[in-house]
């Protein structure tokens, strides 16, 4: 009875405190992008690729043109061709990579992703970084492979500084423990995730699933949900289209939790757009594409088998980010 009664009154100030923060709960929907949406909240990147890959970055009338991105009400697929032999004097093959309009700090990002992109020489990506400052602002990679070789890492980039316990890092595997880019040819801090159900061929023939970034000051943390998980939390699978707000507290230990014991937060990651890019071959397909089983060199593979790359897509349902409340 006594126990019941502190309870009482402790609570609501605690939820008052939490609410203060605007940290570990309380979150409002401040944008949901799917379908047609991706063409007006993302631009089109035709860069040469900063990492070196075998690809040629097209810009939205030409990716439309080629049907390498396509919208229905509820799918928005961005794509490699998988059509054409690639000139060897060419910038590569063609693919797509788009960057959100919108800027975000602290939130919370649900990427529902049916299909991701799969065959040798394949290194899709879904990350966040600040605009063109990059590594100022530092890098959250979400979704992340190459050739095919799961389980998804979720890792961090930054500026010297930042660095991970090595305790506390989530369900999943933690590799490099620093997060500066200049250290390992920037390999940064990150974690395989546990299961083989986040990335690449497992990943399609479980029809995707979820993944999930929360960014606060005191830490970013991705889960990941597969399709047929037995236990999805409401708001991630928000089958009403009708979860404005959220707390992230009942979701579980997630697949990887970056603290800020060694890295403030606030300091190492700025303003972040969404970027969706696949790549092909370039600093880590390329470097590890020997040691899997796909046939040939990397550039040759993909300059010379255009059907190759016929799952070479991602196929996502939405992205929903949400916002501290105060
Ligand atoms: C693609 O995404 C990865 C994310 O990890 C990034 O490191 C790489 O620079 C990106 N490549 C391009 C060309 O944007
Ligand atoms: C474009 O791609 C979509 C999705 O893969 C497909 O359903 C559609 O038939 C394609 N359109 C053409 C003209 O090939
Ligand atoms: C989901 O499906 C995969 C592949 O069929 C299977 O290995 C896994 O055990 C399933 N998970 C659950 C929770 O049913």
């Amino acid at each position: 009875m006594i126990f019941a009664q502190c309870l009482a009154l402790f609570i609501p100030f605690v939820s008052l405190s939490v609410n203060a923060l605007g940290q570990n709960g309380d979150y409002a929907i401040s944008d949901t992008i799917t379908g047609e949406a991706f063409y007006t909240r993302f631009d089109w990147e035709t860069m040469d690729d900063p990492t070196h890959g075998r690809v040629n970055y097209v810009d939205e009338k030409t990716s439309r043109q080629q049907n390498l991105t396509y919208a229905s009400d509820d799918t928005f697929i961005l794509r490699a061709d998988h059509k054409s032999v690639v000139k060897s004097t060419a910038r590569g093959r063609n693919s797509v990579r788009i960057i959100s309009k919108k800027t975000y700090t602290t939130h919370v990002a649900i990427f529902d992703v049916r299909h991701m992109p799969q065959g040798c020489g394949t290194w899709p990506a879904i990350w966040e970084t600040q605009g063109d400052d990059w590594p100022t602002g530092g890098e959250i990679d979400i979704v992340e492979g190459a050739n095919d070789q799961g389980p998804n890492a979720a890792t961090l980039h930054t500026t010297p500084g930042c660095s991970m316990p090595f305790y506390q890092r989530g369900t999943g595997a933690p590799g490099q423990l620093d997060c500066n880019w200049q250290v390992n040819s920037n390999t940064g801090c990150g974690v395989r995730f546990g299961g083989g159900m986040s990335y690449g061929p497992n990943f399609n023939a479980n029809r995707g699933g979820w993944f999930a970034l929360e960014r606060t000051n005191d830490h970013i943390s991705v889960w990941f949900w597969p399709r047929n998980a037995t236990v999805i939390p409401n708001e991630i699978e928000d089958v009403n289209g009708d979860t404005f707000t959220l707390s992230t507290t009942k979701w579980g230990t997630p697949a990887a939790y970056f603290p800020n014991t060694d890295c403030n937060m606030k300091k190492y990651f700025g303003e972040h757009n969404i970027i969706i890019n696949l790549t092909l071959c370039g600093d880590w397909a390329g470097s590890t594409y020997s040691q899997t089983k796909c046939p040939s060199s990397c550039v040759d593979f993909v300059n010379n088998n255009p059907s190759s790359f016929s799952k070479a897509y991602f196929d996502i349902g939405s992205i929903r980010i949400y916002e501290p409340r105060s």
